[in-house]
């Protein structure tokens, strides 16, 4: 049972610590299970040492104290160059290299680790297609041929070439237009819920936070607050600090940590994948999402499949039901 427990762990940090040369302590103490096949959000306002925790685990930056291991092993008795062959990384910043083209720079890993070119490109076009690019009239463009959005979706393409086991997101969705981050999120759920990574993902936005981690890690001034799902964290704030944080933001955050999955019973074994129809609800979906769904399609009942699984109907009456609960309990505050 223990040993099992133990398998499930995919990346451990125990008591870690990051002092900066002139005496920044970035991150203190940390301690931190993320599991296998989880998005893990490291939530925290700026400079809470979310993107020096991330640097840390794939030995961007040596950690002071402490230890972190991957799979079991510890990061320090591993070449960093093989580590980061296990782990891909997409960041906000800095971006695609200009004077490559997207396929050059999606196959970048992969043919680093010599992979033979018929199949870097094969690699390529199913990657572009994954994340919503025609890979004809998207491959051979170069970075500035493309919007913000194209190119972020570049970048989580490019952190997935090489098929790593664990991915590193630092703010991939930042600076966009709330519409395209929103389409950019939606899809990469999607995506996700096929591919089963090892995904930490970082953001300062606690909507983002919620929508897409399994758990949130949520940081301040070098030190983890309260470690939970979305839904723990915003019905029993762990002190003072991770409430203020939920703010007035509450009643709107519950309504969205409550998924459609809690409402429909599990998904029946051996039901065979289909096509779904447009208009359907995802699982994964929020109550807020649901209601917007309902508003749109002008429909009483709507089918709610899970990835390309239909696990059942769902009624808007029930649903607009479980809306007012949810309003009585975190209507007061
Ligand atoms: N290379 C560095 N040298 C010295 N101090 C650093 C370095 N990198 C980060 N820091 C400091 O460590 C602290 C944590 O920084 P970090 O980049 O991890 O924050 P963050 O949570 O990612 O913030 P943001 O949301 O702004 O990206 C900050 O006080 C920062 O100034
Ligand atoms: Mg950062």
């Amino acid at each position: 049972m223990a040993a099992e427990a133990e398998n499930d762990v995919m990346i451990r940090l125990e008591g870690v610590c990051k002092t900066f040369p002139g005496g920044v302590d970035a991150v203190c103490d940390l301690s931190l299970d993320i599991l296998r096949g989880e998005t893990l959000v490291l939530l925290g306002t700026s400079g809470s040492g979310k993107t020096t925790t991330m640097k840390m685990i794939n030995r961007l930056y040596e950690l002071t104290s402490g230890q972190i291991t991957v799979d079991g092993r510890d990061i320090m008795d591993q070449n960093p160059i093989d580590l980061r062959r296990k782990i891909g990384y997409a960041i906000q910043h800095i971006g695609l290299f200009p004077h490559m083209t997207v396929a050059e720079n999606i196959g970048v890993v992969p043919n680093l680790l010599g992979w033979p070119q018929e199949q870097i490109d094969e690699r390529v076009d199913d990657l572009l297609g994954r994340v919503g690019l025609e890979p004809e009239s998207f491959r051979d463009r170069y970075p500035n041929q493309l919007s913000g959005g194209q190119r972020q979706r570049i970048g989580v393409a490019r952190s997935l070439a090489a098929d790593p086991p664990i991915v590193l997101m630092d703010e991939p969705f930042g600076a966009l237009d709330p519409i395209t981050r929103e389409q950019l999120q939606n899809e990469f759920l999607e995506l996700e819920s096929e591919i089963q990574k090892t995904i930490v993902f970082v953001t300062h936005d606690i909507f983002e936070a919620v929508k897409m981690g399994d758990r949130i890690a949520l940081m301040d001034d070098g030190r983890l607050q309260q470690l939970a799902k979305p839904a723990e964290l915003v019905e029993n704030p762990a002190n003072e600090f991770v409430d203020s944080f939920l703010g007035q933001h509450r009643f709107q955050l519950s309504l969205l940590t409550r998924t459609l999955k809690a409402m429909m019973p599990d998904v029946p074994a051996g039901e065979q994948p289909t096509s779904p129809p447009k208009d359907r609800l995802m699982a994964h979906h929020s109550l807020i999402e649901a209601l917007d769904a309902f508003k749109k399609t002008n429909r009483e009942k709507l089918p709610v499949y899970k990835g390309r699984r239909f696990i059942g109907e769902l009624e808007k009456s029930a649903l607009t039901s479980t809306i007012a609960e949810v309003l009585g309990q975190t209507g007061g505050d």
